[in-house]
């Protein structure tokens, strides 16, 4: 027999207050486990306010007062649920005054810890993507995403979600006003044009209130389909002829 302890007498008040017994779903011996169950430290949180190392948040731009106040409006934005859950509203990176926009679904759990865009695995791939473009990511892309905050789970972001945020990315393309924009996968094509088929629709040209619209497909959806690189590269090219680049000879 095991000595009795603070578990044993813990269970026992329970009983007392008839908070455990026969009527009840837990019984005595889950819930001992439950007590007897070493505490795990929580993960320290990232303390991630959406800036760099230099304090300067993504895509500043002083000289664009609006770009930055309705930064300032989307940081504490609570139009939708996502609000209540996001650790960082996510705004954009690069750069408002690109003549090349990309935009994506909404952020995943490394972009809500750091309060940037496309900075996890997908991210790597569209950086890489961006850079066999030709382009500088930070100087001449502006990234953002149809909705702003984290959807959990890494599901798709709700129809009333992306409505929600829709005025604040519409906005921003005001503002960028970019010679085109790169849709990236199903999401942006479904809430900007109320188009499904990416596979279908991919690198066909779309026109967004007169600027060139290029769907393809997502990073995340290349990285488990590496075959559809293929036509992501060739609608990229396309993209890059309208800036007269050509891809950088291969080293
Ligand atoms: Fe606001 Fe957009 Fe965040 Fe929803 S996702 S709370 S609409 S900023
Ligand atoms: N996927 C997206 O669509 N957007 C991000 O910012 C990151 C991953």
């Amino acid at each position: 027999m095991r000595k009795p302890d603070i578990f044993d007498e813990i269970i026992q008040c329970l009983k007392t207050d008839g908070r455990i017994g026969a009527d009840t779903s837990m019984n005595e011996e889950t819930l001992r486990d439950l007590y007897a169950r070493p505490v795990r430290k929580a993960p320290a949180r990232v303390p991630a306010p959406a800036q760099n190392a230099q304090g300067v948040p993504p895509a500043y731009a002083p000289d664009l007062p609006e770009w930055e106040s309705l930064r300032t409006e989307c940081a504490s934005c609570m139009k939708c649920g996502l609000g209540k859950t996001r650790t960082n509203m996510v705004f954009a990176d690069g750069s408002p005054h690109a003549e090349l926009m990309f935009i994506g679904e909404g952020p995943g759990a490394d972009e809500d810890a750091t309060g940037v865009p496309f900075v996890g695995r997908a991210g790597e791939l569209l950086s890489r993507m961006i850079a066999a473009m030709t382009f500088d990511r930070k100087t001449e892309t502006c990234i953002a995403n149809i909705v702003k905050c984290r959807p959990p789970g890494n599901r798709n972001p709700a129809d009333d979600e992306a409505a929600a945020c829709m005025p604040y990315l519409k906005r921003q393309i005001e503002l960028v006003n970019p010679k085109v924009i790169v849709l990236l996968g199903a999401v942006p094509l479904l809430y900007l044009f109320n188009l499904k088929g990416i596979m279908r629709l991919r690198g066909r040209w779309l026109d967004y209130n007169g600027i060139p619209v290029m769907p393809t497909y997502h990073p995340a959806f290349l990285l488990r389909n590496p075959p559809a690189k293929k036509d992501a590269w060739a609608d990229l090219q396309a993209v890059m002829a309208v800036f007269g680049r050509k891809p950088a000879p291969r080293r």
